[in-house]
């Protein structure tokens, strides 16, 4: 494969490092940040099931003037702030959607401040870093020096302002001292990169959008900041503090080791290295353009890939804190759980695309898909077990499977295959529905065998077991394959199956390849209890 990176080496291909944005710690998460964690999770639940070498990164993104405005305006100091909000907000976030990361990274741990200026260094002495004059405009809430054509005039109470087109808020005159990365170098390296790798930037969209700006040429990119304190000084200049984006996007590197030069942290960073980008498609500019102009200046290689999916709107719009049209996650989980949550977002948008959110759509999908058809299937097949074989799991008959249930068995491996090929692009909505279509065959199976009807009739106990043997075994098989979407219900449907050993270290892609004990327990409850419609409307 050609890379384009000099210090470029063959990609581990058993080797999956995955991470998700860093969060801007100036509020609390909504749904936006939930749904990258999520999507980011079952990546890495997939990948981990399929005995990759994987590991998940997520964190918090807390210098800058966005958070030191918000810390004063809360009368507190930006540290003390983001301290509070890490541990009462976005840590809890991970535990309210069930997502498995393997690290957490903040902007203020001190391995990523020595990581930031040993690179900011490197790129200093090497000559990408020089000082020059800034002027211009930029927009706080985007932490992003703005251009004429990224401007709206303001009106009403902002009349005769420049305003952001995406914060719809004024921007700011700037005129200071700044050090500048000589980007403008990495135009033509980016062209050939999103060339030579076209899978790079996904989806296809994005990619057209950042081959378009960058064709248009680069500028050189202001790097510091002198007018504010809140962040990594610049280890030459300490009157200047790192631009909270070059800082930020650090992140992935210095998580694994970068700034630390010990064998053990250098191996950990040729094992995790490179990267799969999980990002907004709102960020998707700065992943796929500056943070691989810094890598190549570095002589570090670029990640696998940038992917930059749709946004969740709320009555049309994009749904944001700052236009106060933020959801949060537990109202969700509250009502749902945690397991409805991962897959509502991920089955009911396809994943790349822009997707609405509404309470009616989650609670129909909720009945519709969970509770009435993968959960009671689930107890379905667990209660005939129970009541026709007193829990005992009648074996494969001895001379094989009739046409008829080699065909339902037969579908598992196809399933796992088409699963495995969308989950490695990233095409998660897809994945889920190629697994659904074992839900809807177990479910079109039993409504023709009827195994209900053959419990009446001892002379059909044979029938009877053969149909009882094949759905426990494809329900099995399910139950691994969505495992990485609905930790918890499969969890609970693994130990009724009898299924043997951890869930999580059930192989995704030979699903069929699962042994139980040869005995179901009682399902305790239903997987997925209705919701009373004054729960499921309450926002
Ligand atoms: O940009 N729909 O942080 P941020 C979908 N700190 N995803 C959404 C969303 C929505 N309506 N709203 C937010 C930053 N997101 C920087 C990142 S990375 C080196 C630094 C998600 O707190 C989505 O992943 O503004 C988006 O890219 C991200 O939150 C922005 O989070
Ligand atoms: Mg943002």
């Amino acid at each position: 494969m050609p890379s384009p990176s000099p210090a470029g080496r063959a990609p581990d291909d058993r080797a999956f490092y995955i991470t998700t944005p860093i969060f801007y710690v100036n509020d609390v998460p909504h749904i936006g940040h939930a749904y990258t964690e999520v999507a980011a999770d079952v990546l890495a639940r997939w990948h981990r099931q399929a005995g990759d070498d994987t590991w998940l990164l997520t964190g918090t993104d807390e210098h800058g003037q966005k958070i030191l405005r918000t810390a004063v305006a809360n009368e507190t100091t930006p540290k003390a702030w983001a301290d509070q909000l890490v541990e009462n907000a976005w840590k809890p976030l991970l535990a309210t959607i069930d997502i498995a990361n393997d690290d957490f990274i903040r902007t203020t741990d001190e391995r990523h401040e020595i990581a930031v200026a040993r690179f900011l260094q490197k790129l200093y002495d090497d000559g990408h870093i020089y000082a020059g004059e800034y002027e211009g405009y930029y927009c706080v809430g985007c932490e992003e020096y703005k251009q004429a054509d990224e401007l709206v005039d303001g009106e009403g109470e902002f009349e005769g302002q420049k305003l952001c087109a995406i914060h719809s808020r004024p921007v700011e005159v700037l005129k200071e001292k700044n050090y500048f990365f000589r980007m403008s170098d990495f135009a033509k390296p980016l062209l050939d990169l999103y060339e030579s790798q076209p899978d790079f930037v996904q989806p296809e969209s994005v990619r057209n959008e950042i081959v378009q700006f960058v064709k248009h040429g680069l500028d050189d990119l202001s790097i510091s900041r002198s007018t504010f304190d809140w962040g990594i000084k610049v280890p030459w200049d300490p009157t200047h503090v790192v631009y909270v984006w070059f800082d930020a996007l650090l992140n992935y590197v210095s998580a694994i080791g970068y700034g630390i030069d010990s064998p053990e942290e250098r191996a950990e960073f040729a094992r995790r290295w490179p990267a799969h980008h999980l990002v907004g498609k709102d960020i998707a500019r700065f992943h796929a353009v500056i943070w691989p102009a810094m890598l190549l200046a570095a002589g570090l290689p670029v990640p696998h890939r940038v992917f930059g999916h749709g946004w969740l709107l709320v009555g049309g719009e994009k749904m944001s804190k700052s236009k106060l049209t933020g959801i949060a996650p537990q109202q969700i989980t509250e009502v749902f759980g945690s397991d409805a949550f991962r897959y509502y977002f991920l089955r009911a948008i396809t994943f790349g695309q822009d997707g609405s959110f509404s309470w009616e759509d989650l609670s129909a999908r909720y009945h519709a898909e969970l509770a009435n058809g993968f959960g009671n299937l689930a107890s379905r097949v667990v209660a005939m077990v129970e009541r026709y074989f007193d829990g005992t799991v009648p074996a494969v008959p001895a001379d094989g499977w009739a046409p008829r249930e080699q065909a339902l068995v037969d579908a598992v491996a196809r399933a796992a295959a088409d699963a495995d090929s969308a989950m490695g692009r990233f095409a998660i909505h897809e994945a889920i529905a190629s697994v659904w279509t074992l839900v809807d065959d177990l479910n079109g199976y039993l409504t023709v065998a009827e195994p209900w009807q053959l419990a009446k009739d001892d002379a059909r106990r044979a029938e009877l077991e053969a149909v009882l043997a094949a759905s426990v075994h494809v329900l099995g098989a399910v139950t691994v394959l969505l495992s990485p979407v609905m930790p918890k219900a499969t969890a609970r449907l693994w130990d009724a199956l009898g299924g043997e050993g951890d869930i999580r270290d059930q192989d995704v892609r030979d699903p069929g390849a699962w042994r139980g004990s040869g005995r179901v327990s009682a399902l305790e409850g239903t997987l997925f209890p209705r919701i009373e419609e004054a729960d499921a409307g309450a926002a």
